[in-house]
């Protein structure tokens, strides 16, 4: 299996190029069931964790920390913490809003604690704060890496723009730099490749994990009909993946049923497999509920698309 690498100056960040997404820890996966995903994936060969501070906070009874408190339980129930490379992101936990100095310090102490761990592999500015000074923020990630409790710093959802401006500061002022970027971009979701975020990306040899890499489900291809997403028994995430349910995400899901079953492998594996292969990707971020989920995203670790799949698919979510 191959591994990727992501560096930047002294950072340094090598993993098998499939991260699993922690957004359903405490959400769609209870602790006993996260569990089990989190030691199949490694089991599986994998070894890269996407997680934030806010999450799942979105969910009934939930107020942020949950994910990284499930993660940080795991890996004290099984250790081997240097197995496997953690990344977190700091801005939507409702007690550490933003990214001011202060909050990001502070945010930083809880998430390690919720961890149970003495570093943050990746720390991730997860959304841009127009409130305080890029300085402030630029500033305080650097120092959390001299102070050893950050390996390396990455940014998500922030415009090319400001990307180039966190780079002017922190050149400028010596400070250490982003070495990775979190956009929004799957098959069904392409603007990364317009927006100025590849650029930047290329320019500035940024390592990219996009999010969303099965648009929420649809890319799995479980939202045939309008009936699927409105079964009794259909996920929290449901309604918003079959939105891309139309003539383009019907166009789409024919491509990937092509390509699929000339591979013998679920739709899930060439979604991901897609990603892994288009410019600066350096791994895709997708989660799973459950371990029979997880078996199709590991399995897009062993798939290669050809340039004419790769062609087939890219066309057909070109369509409109
Ligand atoms: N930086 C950001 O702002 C940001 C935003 C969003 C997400 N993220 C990160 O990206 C990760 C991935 O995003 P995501 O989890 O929201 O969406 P995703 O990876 O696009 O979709 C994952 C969902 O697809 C379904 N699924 C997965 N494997 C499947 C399979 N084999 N067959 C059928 N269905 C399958 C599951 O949903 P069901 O439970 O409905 O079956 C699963 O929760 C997150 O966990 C998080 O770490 C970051």
């Amino acid at each position: 299996m191959s591994t990727t690498h992501a560096q930047n100056g002294a950072s340094d960040i090598e993993i098998t190029p499939l991260a699993l997404g922690g957004n359903v820890f405490g959400w769609t996966a209870d602790r006993e069931e996260s569990f089990r995903v989190l030691d199949a994936f490694v089991a599986g060969g994998g070894d890269f964790l996407d997680t934030a501070d806010g999450y799942s906070r979105w969910a009934p009874g939930n107020g942020g920390g949950e994910s990284e408190t499930i993660i940080g339980e795991w890996l004290a129930a099984r250790g081997g913490r240097d197995r496997v490379t953690i990344a977190t992101k700091v801005s939507t936990h409702p007690q550490f809003s933003g990214l001011s100095g202060a909050n990001v310090k502070a945010a930083a102490e809880a998430s390690l604690q919720r961890l149970q761990t003495d570093r943050i592999d990746l720390y991730y500015a997860h959304f841009d704060d127009a409130e305080t000074p890029l300085e402030e923020t630029v500033v305080s990630f650097s120092e959390l890496v001299d102070e050893g409790k950050v390996l390396a710093i990455a940014v998500s959802n922030y415009t090319a723009e400001r990307i180039d401006e966190w780079f002017r500061i922190g050149r400028a002022g010596g400070h250490h730099l982003p070495i990775a970027l979190q956009p929004h971009y799957n098959l069904v979701e392409r603007d990364f490749e317009t927006n100025g975020l590849r650029d930047v990306a290329e320019r500035e040899d940024l390592a990219v994990f996009p999010y969303f890499s099965l648009a929420k489900g649809f890319l799995a291809g479980k939202y045939r009909d309008a009936s699927d997403a409105s079964a009794a028994n259909a996920s929290p995430r449901a309604e918003d993946a079959s939105s891309y349910l139309d003539d383009r995400g019907r166009a789409v899901l024919a491509a990937l049923d092509e390509v699929a079953g000339a591979h013998d492998v679920e739709l899930a594996s060439v979604s991901l497999a897609w990603l892994r292969q288009q410019p600066t990707i350096a791994a895709p971020i997708a989660s799973a509920r459950t371990t029979s989920q997880l078996s199709a995203l590991l399995a897009s670790l062993e798939l290669e698309l050809t340039p004419a799949e790769i062609e087939r698919l890219s066309t057909a979510a070109a369509s409109a």
